[in-house]
């Protein structure tokens, strides 16, 4: 008999607590419904109390994703709890995750408390939590840090008060392997009852590079639920990487004996969503899902690879559903073809999102003799997924040469006007953007500008990912094209319309930069 570990994804809290990641609404469902389709047990949808549009997000996943349990996080507080259960309860089930810090110098520093209150805080909090749902999560954060006897005495307390999961947080990415591995050890030999009626959870932070093996660990000593995201991202260094656990399972099954519901032909896909969404590329290196996982350059690899894939390689590419990319709609290929495509591709889009997508298609189409599955997941991703287009692009063109300041010509559709605008700039880039902005009367920090190749053949598209500043909050835009300052423009003009309507941060000063 194998173990069935749960999965808890939190890419939508932890995860969307990456510096500089700010997703909205719909991108939020998005990669929720993804996630159901790649088959996590839990999505811990947001913290509904930070923000508006949290608890919209976390609302509307709880309405619309059916299958994962969904779960909101709280301090433990009424207020907190409360607006946790707003968010969830829609959900065909749900849950509410309440934690405290219980380290002493969380509990000196931070709460300012003594720990007989943070004790009856813990308790009043599950107490509240469970008048809404009887799936009810517990975290002590901070846990690896924490007084082992206040650590046991507080999850007594909040299983008592009802909670039904408690997580084990090594919320700095501070334990070793081995001392992690006891500490699970120690507090099922306390405290029986986890990892059999309580289910018993862990949440590695990856600060030293150990989220994945101290999530192991504690799996392989009883721990029956594992709290990680896609891409290992996350608060600072970010969580266990999903895809690494999930893979480490199913490689080495017969030595772990340990089994989740995770649908492993879903991954890659997942984890280029969720890189595109949140502009977090990928390392080439990354296990699992980096470009370079499967690749095998060295002539003696690449020999043993042609002779027998086992020589080199522990898991297929098609187990985590890296098909190879290969040629699938040409210049020909009709709107029903694309659409069936599309479906296939895992994307339902109404009448107004496919033709769009179409059109964009046919124009690649023009310029690009293979079109690929990454082409047209880029086309989804940049023709489907953007906001309401205040300002179209309607014409571009630079100037630039070498000994010579490079200038730039935009013009850009806003309902029936067209308005122009020259710049020039430190690049063609420079000069692109700062006619945007000077356009659209928004001035914006460029926080970061990333560009990319979507595949590796010379006509290939350029994929640019632009980071902007715009009165006190971050946006992120992405365009692509098969030329780079056309891509940047797109990107650029993408974020611009994702601020515009937007009111600036409380508190901010709007920035006249750029
Ligand atoms: O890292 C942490 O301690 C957390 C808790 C809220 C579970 O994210
Ligand atoms: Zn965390």
């Amino acid at each position: 008999m194998t173990d069935r570990v749960y999965i808890f994804d939190t890419t939508l809290r932890d995860g969307e607590q990456s510096p500089g990641i700010s997703l909205n609404v719909r991108e939020k469902l998005e990669i929720a419904e993804q996630l159901a389709r790649l088959g996590v047990d839990v999505i811990e949808a947001g913290f509904p109390i930070t923000s508006p549009g949290d608890f919209e997000a976390v609302s509307t996943i709880a309405k619309k994703v059916k299958g994962p349990i969904i779960a909101g996080l709280a301090r433990a507080v009424d207020a907190d709890i409360d607006r946790a259960w707003e968010a969830v309860k829609a959900a065909e089930r749900s849950r509410i995750h309440t934690f405290i810090a219980t380290s002493d110098i969380h509990i000196e520093r931070k709460l300012k408390k003594n720990k007989d209150e943070v004790v009856e805080m813990a308790k009043a909090a599950v107490a509240r939590a469970k008048g809404y749902t009887d799936d009810v999560e517990f975290s002590p954060e901070d846990a690896t840090r924490s007084d082992f006897e206040f650590l046991c005495r507080i999850v007594r307390a909040a299983i008592d008060s009802g909670a039904t999961v408690i997580n084990i947080p090594d919320t700095v990415g501070y334990a070793l392997p081995e001392e992690f591995a006891d500490l699970i050890k120690q507090l099922r030999e306390r405290l029986p009852e986890l990892g059999r009626e309580v289910i018993l959870s862990v949440h590695c932070h990856n600060d030293l590079g150990l989220a994945v093996a101290n999530s192991l660990v504690a799996v392989a000593g009883g721990a029956n639920q594992i709290e990680c995201t896609i891409n290992g991202l996350g608060e600072r260094a970010g969580n266990a990487a999903l895809e690494e656990l999930v893979m480490i399972m199913d490689t080495r099954a017969r030595s772990m004996n340990k089994t989740t519901g995770i649908k492993t032909d879903e991954i890659s896909r997942t984890s280029k969503l969720i890189s595109s969404l949140t502009g977090y590329s990928v390392q080439f290196n990354k296990a699992i899902v980096g470009r370079n996982a499967f690749a095998h350059s060295s002539g003696i690899h690449t020999d043993g690879m042609l002779k027998d894939r086992t020589t080199y390689e522990i898991m297929s590419p098609e187990r985590i559903g890296l098909a190879e990319s290969r040629l699938i709609l040409g210049k020909t290929s009709g709107r029903h073809a694309f659409r069936a495509h599309l479906e296939e591709l895992g994307h339902q889009l109404d009448s107004a999102e496919l033709d769009r997508a179409f059109g964009q298609f046919k124009t690649l189409a023009d310029k690009k003799a293979q079109i690929t599955n990454e082409d047209i997941e880029a086309i989804v991703a940049e023709e489907v997924r953007t906001v309401t287009e205040t300002y179209k692009l309607e014409y571009l063109s630079v100037a630039s040469a070498t000994d010579e300041t490079p200038t730039a010509t935009i013009k850009l559709r806003r309902g029936v006007e067209l308005l122009e605008q020259t710049n020039d700039g430190d690049g063609p880039v420079d000069a692109v953007c700062k006619a945007i902005s000077a356009i659209a009367g928004m001035p914006a920090t460029l926080l970061s500008y990333n560009v990319s190749a979507i595949t590796g053949s010379l006509d290939a598209q350029g994929d640019v990912t632009v980071n902007l500043r715009i009165n006190g909050r971050n946006y992120l835009g992405r365009g692509i094209s098969t030329d780079i300052i056309e891509a940047s423009a797109k990107a650029y003009l993408n974020a611009i319309n994702k601020a515009v309507g937007v009111s600036p941060a409380p508190g901010e000063e709007i920035d006249r930069e750029l």
